[in-house]
């Protein structure tokens, strides 16, 4: 008799990064970057939920799978996404977060340098700051420094912030480190967790294909 091993179910938040995934490409639209691992998808779920975050800003949306980790986090989530342009990938990916959950995503389109820098002084006007940010825009250097400065405006104190990206042996991954390493060095970000392919780790080191950090602004 054949023996049969099954493999479990995919996990809830796997499925619907699937959906998402198979959302946008049917339309054949291409995907024009790179997302978030599962892992890290869920690690950001898992931050979100053991930070008691449920106000989230993060810069860099592109399909929107870092999105997903946030929303499943909680169903008080809400999340604004900040997005260079809303080329038909990202135009996909944010009809179907408005769909699964309704009224609870924002997009902002432009380059993050003028429109993070807009929303702080928006919300100067009233609205609380961010519990949690999520860097992970553009990987040039000058404006992964500004992502982090101008993240900090839009923050509530102390709130928790991920940068993603911390692979300097990665081309992409030179200015992010760069950034991130400079704001902990001058004390403007308190680091507290690195992680390295899902694993968490005393401190960021290759060969791995993702690294990123959790911290919190001081
Ligand atoms: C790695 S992708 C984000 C992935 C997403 N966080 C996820 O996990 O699925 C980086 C995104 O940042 C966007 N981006 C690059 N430079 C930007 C800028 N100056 N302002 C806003 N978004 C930017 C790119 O268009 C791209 O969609």
């Amino acid at each position: 008799m054949a023996v049969y091993t099954l493999s479990p179910a995919p996990a809830r938040l796997e499925l619907v990064v699937k959906h998402m995934f198979n959302h946008v490409m049917q339309a054949e639209a291409g995907i024009y970057e790179g997302g978030a691992s599962l892992a890290q998808i869920e690690h950001l779920r898992d931050v979100a939920r053991r930070s008691g975050s449920t106000w989230i800003a993060e810069i860099g949306f592109n399909v929107g799978y870092s999105t997903i980790g946030f929303l499943e986090s909680s169903p008080e989530a809400r999340v604004v996404s900040f997005e260079l342009d809303l080329r038909p990938c990202v135009k996909l990916a944010k009809e179907f977060i408005d769909e699964r959950y309704p009224g609870r995503h924002e997009l902002v389109v432009g380059d993050s340098q003028v429109t993070v820098p807009e929303f702080a002084e928006a919300c100067r006007a009233g609205s609380q700051g961010f519990d949690l940010v999520f860097i992970d825009g553009s990987h040039m250097y000058d404006v992964a420094a500004n992502d982090i400065r101008n993240s900090a405006r839009i923050a509530a104190q102390q709130a928790t912030v991920v940068v993603d990206d911390l692979t300097p042996w990665y081309l992409w991954g030179a200015g992010p480190t760069r950034a991130w390493q400079e704001a902990v060095d001058s004390e403007r970000i308190e680091a507290l967790e690195y992680v390295v392919d899902g694993r968490i780790v005393d401190r960021i080191e290759g060969p791995a294909d993702r690294a990123w950090a959790v911290g919190r602004f001081r």
